[in-house]
């Protein structure tokens, strides 16, 4: 019995072999097992798995994820190939479960398929908050939301930190101010509870977004309900789509809009939900509540995450080398001076940090594994055949620490950025992503990371809590967070206090 099985493996794998060759297929693992494919060869962290993989069978990897094909690709002229010559092929998104619910039948924007639709919800997301235009109206928002940050900070005394928390406090204020004119944490704010259930909808649904659903591979499981996953997801999309429509109720009658700008500005400063409202009284049939909601979630949640995290990552590597720290005041100090604080007009001028935030990216890309996208014809990359229907993964953490790109890789040395202002270099480096379905928040992701590592850095002398060097490694989620949240220790500088008092 076992020795008729294992001769069935043997012959299974090499029938597997001879076809995959036949069809010029990019290389796999040679053990493709029956029904799992390659699952049984991937691990937690996924990136860190396949980065392993494609060491072993290059950059152009074609793995079997159960029933689906999932091509890899791990080096900037694979990644060129699928993001720029191929863009429109791959601007697809695969149809994943957690996107079935989450994503209102995959008419969201990030779970949208390449087309009219997904076109009209980009145009509308640029004009409704991330336009230069509009990220420029908004700019009192961000600027007010980082100042009480540091307001809160100086008054934390000798007491340690958790910046996870103060970073993603901190995001979720601005992106629900732009969005629904609302803040949810301040000192003796009467919405704590509110705000914790928000929380709680981030928390959960990076924890089901991730593409290592088994049930998406394993579709026989799906079919017998083992997972419990799906009733997970259709509850927690109940979850988050009742929270959206209180935002839509509360805008409607008046509640939502309160803040004190408003009226001063002539309703120059709509948030993104008055947009949208507005347009629907001219096209009530496209901007249905669905609509408005999902749009709402996908930028509330894109945003605040990310951005939060790269935060985190950059002021732990810099409390892990406090040279960087020093030069980068130093640069401020020289810009900016004592006499006022950091504002987004000085961030071009700010070139070391800018280093420093790239240096952040590289290493830390907070997407590891972009989106997926999904292929939506037969196409070539590599000079291998890539079936229609398959599932890319492009490994940007895999290239973005490759030593036969950048030299030294495993250093954070901000420095090999020096002399780069303006300069793409080709496909080596992209934490945004790059194309059609690149990311369209990039500009107020590096508006709102360089405002607020500038002005923690200008105003307050950063230790860490120990001697001990902060641990860098990743935990698992579809955002690369930090196993360990940051603590950290901050005191303000001579002139901080005055500068906080005239803001
Ligand atoms: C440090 C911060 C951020 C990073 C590193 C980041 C990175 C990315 C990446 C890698 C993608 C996928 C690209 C692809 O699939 O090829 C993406 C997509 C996206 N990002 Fe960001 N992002 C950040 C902040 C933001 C912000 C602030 C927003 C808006 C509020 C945003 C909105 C989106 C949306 C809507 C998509 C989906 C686009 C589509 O499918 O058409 N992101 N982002
Ligand atoms: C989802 O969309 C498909 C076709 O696009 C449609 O047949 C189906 O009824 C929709 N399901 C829901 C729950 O709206
Ligand atoms: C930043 O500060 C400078 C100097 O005070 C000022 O000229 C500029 O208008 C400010 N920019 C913003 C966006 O507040
Ligand atoms: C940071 O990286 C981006 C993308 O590679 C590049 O366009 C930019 O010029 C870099 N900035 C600096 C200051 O190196």
């Amino acid at each position: 019995m076992v020795i008729q099985f294992l001769l069935f493996l043997a012959f299974y794998a090499i029938a597997k072999r001879l076809l995959h060759k036949i069809r010029s297929l990019p290389p796999s693992p040679f053990l493709t097992l029956p029904v799992i494919g390659h699952l049984h060869l991937l691990k937690k962290p996924l990136h860190r798995s396949l980065s392993q993989i494609s060491r072993r069978h290059g950059p152009v990897t074609l793995l079997q994820f159960g029933s689906r094909r999932v091509l890899v690709v791990s080096s900037p002229d694979a990644a060129e190939e699928c993001l720029a010559k191929n863009d429109i092929v791959f601007a697809n998104r695969p149809r994943l479960l957690a996107r079935k619910h989450l994503g209102y039948n995959y008419t969201s924007l990030d779970s949208s398929p390449y087309g009219e639709h997904w076109r009209n919800l980009r145009r509308i997301a640029s004009l409704g908050l991330l336009s230069t235009n509009r990220l420029l109206t908004l700019s009192s928002i961000r600027t007010s939301e980082v100042r009480s940050l540091l307001r809160l900070l100086a008054k934390s005394g000798s007491q340690s930190v958790d910046m996870k928390c103060a970073f993603f406090e901190l995001m979720l204020n601005v992106m629900m101010q732009m969005i629904a004119g609302k803040r949810y944490y301040e000192e003796n704010v009467g919405e704590v509870e509110e705000a914790r259930k928000f929380r709680e909808i981030v928390t959960q649904s990076f924890r089901v977004g991730g593409v290592t659903n088994i049930g998406d591979f394993l579709p026989f499981l799906r079919r017998m309900g083992l997972e419990g996953l799906e009733e997970k997801i259709t509850a927690l999309h109940k979850k988050r789509d009742e929270f959206m429509q209180s935002l839509i109720d509360e805008s409607r009658s008046g509640e939502g809009d309160e803040s004190p700008e408003e009226s001063a500005e002539g309703g120059k400063r709509k948030t993104l939900i008055q947009v949208l409202l507005s347009l629907r009284e001219t096209e009530p049939e496209y901007y249905k509540d669905e609509t408005v909601k999902s749009l709402m979630l996908v930028l509330l949640l894109a945003g605040t995450d990310t951005s939060a995290l790269t935060m985190e990552w950059a002021m732990s590597a810099m409390l892990n080398q406090p040279e960087i720290l020093k030069k980068a005041r130093a640069e401020i100090d020289e810009v900016v001076g004592h006499d006022r604080l950091v504002n987004e007009s000085d961030l071009p001028k700010l070139s070391y940090l800018h280093c420093v935030v790239n240096e952040t990216m590289r290493m830390y890309p907070v997407l590891p594994l972009l989106i997926p996208h999904e292929s939506a014809k037969e196409c070539c990359v590599g000079g291998y055949r890539v079936p229609r229907g398959t599932i890319l993964l492009v490994n940007l953490f895999s290239i973005q620490n490759d030593p036969n790109y950048w030299p030294n890789a495993a250093k954070f040395r901000p420095e090999r950025f020096t002399g780069m202002e303006g300069v793409r270099d080709g496909y080596k480096m992209m934490p945004f992503g790059s194309g059609r379905r690149g990311c369209p928040g990039e500009n107020l992701a590096l508006r709102m990371i360089g405002l607020t590592l500038g002005s923690l850095i200008q105003c307050f002398e950063w230790n860490r809590i120990s001697d001990e060097l902060i641990d860098m490694t990743e935990g698992t989620g579809l955002t690369m967070p930090k196993a360990q949240p940051l603590l950290a220790k901050c005191r303000p500088r001579s002139f901080t206090s005055d500068l906080l008092s005239q803001a």
